[in-house]
């Protein structure tokens, strides 16, 4: 009998050991967000699924499903809920449905800027919401962004509160918000992000409210005229993962996925303030008559008595102390 030479009995025992060895699992998340994979959300998901990926030499990896292809974001947070999808990046918009401690930050003039905003998500108050995230089913892994909200239409310029007055705007599903627009003498009629485009098109709705990058992304210069800075209400949006997925990673991985989230997030409010430095000049560009100058305190003085309500909801001291942040 002839002897195996010792690299060829080198490679057999590779190969025997090799195939003995259980295969490393790879999973393939599907992670779902409203609007294009170029957009500011896109921008943020790409940034936390490669940072998993490469954290995790590529055991978890993204399928991505931009343009609300798996629904709109209440879809989409149920579907996380349940484990059916694994990630989403949304607004807070109906999260207050499933978390009502997050609705507190949708109040209208609540935040001052965009730091106030980031510092309050980033500091204990942000923090201890996504703690109440994961306390029902839904593990907030970082605050993203979705930017402040302006509105948009196809009647009239808006300057002050009263120019507002009886125009029928698309809102999103959120009571704090509509609860909100109806003392600028709004008709706010809620709507899934889906059938948005639509009703602007067909004329169902007069307008509607988003941040810059979104009236961007969704084109909304083809089927509205006019855009008003308002800058009415922060939106902030949260990158969450199922718990099924969650449940199972070891404590590294729950790392590498959490510090992914904040890489993503600062990726996504990179892309939010780029929009709203360049995106107005495009938006004139796509025939928007743009109002810049906005009466913000018309527009406050009218929202002030809804704050006795919000104080009851919410808690005064609540909302003192998220106005209290530098
Ligand atoms: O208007 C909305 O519903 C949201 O702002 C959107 C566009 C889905 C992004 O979060």
């Amino acid at each position: 009998t002839r002897r195996l030479r010792p690299v060829a009995a080198l490679a057999c025992a590779w190969a025997v050991g090799a195939w003995l060895a259980p295969a490393q699992a790879q999973t393939v998340m599907k992670i779902g967000y409203s609007t294009a994979k170029d957009s500011h959300y896109g921008v943020g998901s790409t940034v936390f699924c490669d940072e998993v990926a490469k954290g995790t030499g590529g055991r978890y990896s993204c399928q991505h499903f931009p343009n609300a292809a798996l629904g709109g974001e209440r879809e989409m947070i149920e579907a996380v809920q349940l484990g059916t999808q694994d990630l989403v990046n949304s607004s807070t918009g109906p999260l207050g449905n499933f978390v009502p401690e997050v609705k507190v930050v949708d109040i209208p003039f609540l935040f001052r800027d965009y730091d106030h905003a980031r510092h309050t998500l980033d500091g204990p108050i942000g923090q201890d919401l996504l703690k109440k995230m994961h306390a029902k089913g839904l593990p907030g892994l970082a605050w993203t962004e979705n930017g402040f909200r302006h509105m948009t239409n196809s009647k009239r310029p808006i300057v002050k509160a009263t120019d507002a007055a009886g125009l029928k705007l698309r809102t999103m599903e959120n009571k704090v918000h509509m609860e909100g627009y109806k003392t600028f003498g709004l008709l706010p009629t809620p709507m899934a992000w889906p059938e948005v485009f639509t009703a602007l098109q067909q004329g169902t709705v007069d307008g509607q409210e988003n941040p810059i990058p979104v009236i961007l992304s969704a084109k909304f210069a083809q089927v509205q005229k006019h855009l008003s800075l308002t800058g009415h209400v922060y939106s902030p949006a949260v990158l969450i993962v199922s718990p099924a997925i969650w449940s199972k990673l070891s404590d590294a991985d729950k790392k590498v996925f959490t510090e992914a989230a904040q890489k993503g997030a600062a990726a996504q409010r990179r892309k939010v303030n780029d929009d709203e430095a360049n995106g107005i000049a495009q938006l004139k560009k796509d025939g928007m008559q743009v109002v810049e100058k906005v009466d913000g305190d018309s527009f406050r003085k009218a929202v002030a008595p809804a704050f006795a309500n919000f104080a009851k909801e919410f808690g005064a001291d609540r909302i003192a102390a998220i106005q209290a942040v530098r």
